[in-house]
């Protein structure tokens, strides 16, 4: 089993304004990866919602994309989706992943019928990525990003109790695929993994619309592990009932997760049973925060 020898991921933007770095409601994370042949690679997952905040984050925290190897897209919403372009520009003929529905337009429809473009925003879409030298690749299968490091591609929905959105009755969302407008389940919802070697898998989420138990047990699946060791990011965990928050918790307990750091919508409801449930392993998020695998952060709650 390929690995890599050490994982840090720096939230560049996300819910929570913590000291000089800006809040928005979106995600962005920088992954830095050491490889088995002491090679640094760089990835950002996602680009958050706000262009501006996320620019003044990187400037704060000192962060250099000229180096990035790679983005990875989580799913075609625009608070992941914002400041791609940016980003590959920055980082100059950098391969983009995601998912062949992530470029597709989006709507969520009100119970009043009122519409609003909730896919990525314009002047993010592939030719203006493709205008910075990035090459896009859409795949629905896993892709290995770099040695020991992979996108889930599709995830497979197992699971009884989760669902993509906490819809209320006469609210849709739509996806417009050959000219039509379809239901969308989110299919292009995936998230990225990593085996750190020593510690375990390390998995990293957008919204985690297919869920986030369904996410770990794909992994679990797909990289024959055993445990997972670490969850961070997004979980769509926010709106939901008690009821469903506990199916999580329990489910997330099976699979031994020694470091979670849940964040974006989470919500505060279920990040606060997340951190009663492993009171170990929790890790506060905001951006500007620094997590190493295998490694004691500076703070885990304030
Ligand atoms: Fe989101
Ligand atoms: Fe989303």
């Amino acid at each position: 089993m390929k690995y890599v020898k050490a994982l840090k991921i720096t939230t560049l933007g996300e819910n929570i304004a913590y000291g000089k770095c800006l809040g928005q409601w979106g995600l962005s994370l920088l992954v830095e990866i050491m490889d088995a042949k002491d090679r640094k690679k760089k990835i950002v997952f996602d680009t958050g919602i706000s262009k501006k905040a996320l620019l003044h984050n990187i400037k704060e925290l000192k962060v250099d994309l000229s180096d990035v190897d790679s983005i990875v897209l989580s799913h075609g919403h625009l608070d992941h989706t914002a400041a791609t372009v940016e980003v590959a520009k920055a980082a100059g003929n950098v391969t983009i992943y995601a998912h062949p529905h992530a470029f597709l337009p989006r709507i969520y429809e009100e119970k009043n019928g009122k519409r609003r473009q909730i896919g990525i925003p314009k002047k993010e879409g592939i030719d203006d990525i493709e205008k910075t030298g990035g090459k896009i690749l859409l795949k629905e299968r896993p892709s290995e990003v770099t040695a020991g490091v992979w996108t889930t591609g599709q995830i497979e929905r197992v699971t009884t109790f989760e669902s993509a959105l906490p819809l209320s009755k006469g609210e849709k969302l739509i996806i417009i695929r050959d000219g039509n407008e379809v239901d969308d389940r989110i299919l292009d919802d995936q998230a990225l993994w990593m085996n750190v070697k020593g510690v375990g898998p390390v998995v990293i989420t957008g919204c985690a619309h297919a869920g986030p138990v369904n996410t770990l047990l794909h992994v679990k699946r797909t990289g024959n592990f055993k445990q997972i060791y670490g969850l961070v990011g997004g979980t769509h965990l926010v709106d939901r009932s008690d009821e469903y928050i506990e199916q999580t918790v329990r489910e997330f307990k099976k699979c031994g997760l020694n470091l979670i750091s849940p964040c974006h919508c989470t919500g505060f409801k279920a990040t606060a049973n997340l951190w009663q449930a492993f009171p170990h392993a929790f890790i506060i998020n905001f951006s500007g925060r620094v997590i190493e695998a295998g490694k004691q952060p500076k703070m885990r709650v304030f």
